[in-house]
């Protein structure tokens, strides 16, 4: 059964949950959802990868798991453990010989679920966020490959855990390194880009409530002119949502100069891409 009844169904649906899409967005998810396939989003920081996963989540009413990727991540942390302090205090607690003891502490009781096994396991509509992939160490891409390939975790003493209902899964990557192809492969692929104009003044009027039309316009066109600049980080959409919520709370009319000046701490995080955007921009009073 599937969760979206086409691409035109995803982008309103997305759209009712504050989720901007455009046509390969939109299309990528539909996409995913009847192929069974996992979502591989690229991209640039702050352009919605993460975000998008909580919006289908939203949108179908399902519960959103998340495996937030770390260098050092491993299978105890993305699978499972077996919970060794409440195994040894049942050891305490007294029986009789080892292989009893060894029959007792391996059991469901004892197993502690860790996202990847959690997502399998549940009957409910879910979606599988593996967020920041790129930042695992590569042996955890073997990992994700094995429980993606057949969406079944074997637990030695346990046995093999099959998913009765195939999650909605979505794996973010800010690719500060490549993925493995063998990964690839079994993902269908969306580069998010920066928005276009529109849809980010789009963006700005949805998410910032109380935005005057002409400022959220005045926003994305000066954000678009910073991203055009070879900055060490460039702003994002959260930024541009940011700086919105700036100029309401400043009751500024407009995005002139020098309120640029005054504010560009919300936008742009270091001192030399300060110096450029002044530079670049002619602010006044800013790096001169
Ligand atoms: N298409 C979109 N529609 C609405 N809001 C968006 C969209 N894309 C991004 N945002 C906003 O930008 C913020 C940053 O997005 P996020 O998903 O955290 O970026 P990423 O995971 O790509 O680094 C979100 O919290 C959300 O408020
Ligand atoms: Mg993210």
């Amino acid at each position: 059964m599937t969760m979206f009844a086409s691409p035109e169904d995803a982008r309103t649906r997305l759209g009712a949950v504050d989720y901007l899409t455009d046509p390969g967005i939109a299309t990528a998810v539909f996409l995913a959802d009847a192929l069974g396939k996992p979502l591989l989003i690229e991209g640039p920081a702050g352009v919605g990868k993460t975000e998008l996963a909580k919006a289908v989540a939203a949108a179908t009413s399902s519960a959103l798991i998340r495996l937030q990727c770390y260098e050092g991540l491993d299978e105890s942390r993305a699978l499972y453990e077996w919970d060794y302090r409440k195994q040894l205090l049942r050891i305490q607690a007294g029986v009789d010989g080892w292989d009893e003891a060894r029959a007792g502490i391996f059991a469901e009781e004892f197993l502690l679920a860790r996202p990847l096994l959690t997502a399998i396991r549940r009957d409910e509509p879910t979606v599988l966020l593996i967020d920041e992939t790129d930042k695992a160490d590569v042996e955890v891409e073997g990992l994700l490959l094995e429980v993606l390939s057949d969406f079944q975790v074997t637990i030695p003493e346990l046995g093999t855990i099959t998913a009765s209902r195939r999650p909605f899964v979505v794996l973010t990557s800010n690719a500060t390194r490549e993925l493995s192809e063998a990964l690839k492969r079994r993902c269908l692929y969306l580069y998010i880009d920066y928005p276009t104009p529109e849809r980010e003044r789009d963006i700005v009027l949805t998410r910032v409530p109380g935005i005057r039309a002409h400022l959220a316009e005045q926003v994305v066109r000066t954000v678009a002119s910073l991203r055009a600049l070879e900055l060490k980080k460039a702003p994002s959409i959260a930024e541009s949502l940011d700086w919105a919520h700036t100029l309401l709370a400043l009751e500024a009319d407009d995005l002139d100069e020098e309120t640029i000046a005054r504010t560009l701490g919300v936008v742009l995080k270091h001192v030399a891409d300060h110096t450029r955007a002044a530079k670049e921009l002619g602010l006044p009073g800013l790096g001169g």
